[in-house]
């Protein structure tokens, strides 16, 4: 008897260990947040220099022309239907339509670092906007 309750403390024991171990797989240090910010930054300001510029397409034309500063892109409405394509697409889609319509240009890759970075920039502007998938 003596000899099960040992055996179930050590289990139970065992188990939080696992459990806490969990916990704090997550963990990151203010070295960590620093890096990865700084990561983030870099790649921010990547998309912002592509949305200035007037290298993205074939036309010389730039988003921040009809976008300045990002606006009217509304990342926090997508994913949402698009009449230009008939269906639900993402942000990254209409990057691409914008690139191929107004700056007659070839798509990104949707996996492109350039999207990423535009992705990025855009999404940054607005921050503390609220999420409002679909929304017109
Ligand atoms: C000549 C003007 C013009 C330029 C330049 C332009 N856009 Fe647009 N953009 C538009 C128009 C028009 C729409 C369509 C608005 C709609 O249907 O919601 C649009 C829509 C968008 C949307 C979706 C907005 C929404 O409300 O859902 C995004 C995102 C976007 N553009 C990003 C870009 C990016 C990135 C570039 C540069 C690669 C760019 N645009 C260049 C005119 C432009």
């Amino acid at each position: 008897m003596a000899k099960n309750l040992r055996n179930i403390v050590i289990i139970v024991f065992l188990c939080l260990l696992a459990a806490s171990a969990s916990i704090f797989a997550d963990e990151f240090t203010e070295d960590d947040l620093e890096k990865w910010n700084k990561e983030f930054t870099t790649v921010v300001n990547q998309g912002e220099a592509l949305f200035h510029s007037n290298k993205l397409g074939s036309n010389t034309v730039s988003c921040d022309m009809c976008h300045p500063n990002a606006t009217n892109t509304h990342p926090e409405t997508y994913p949402k239907f698009q009449k230009q394509m008939g269906k639900v697409v993402a942000l990254r889609d209409m990057i691409n339509w914008c690139i191929q319509n107004p700056l007659e240009g070839e798509p990104l890759k949707l996996d492109d670092p350039k999207m990423i970075a535009l992705e990025a920039y855009i999404t940054y502007e607005r921050t503390g906007k609220p999420l409002a998938p679909g929304k017109h």
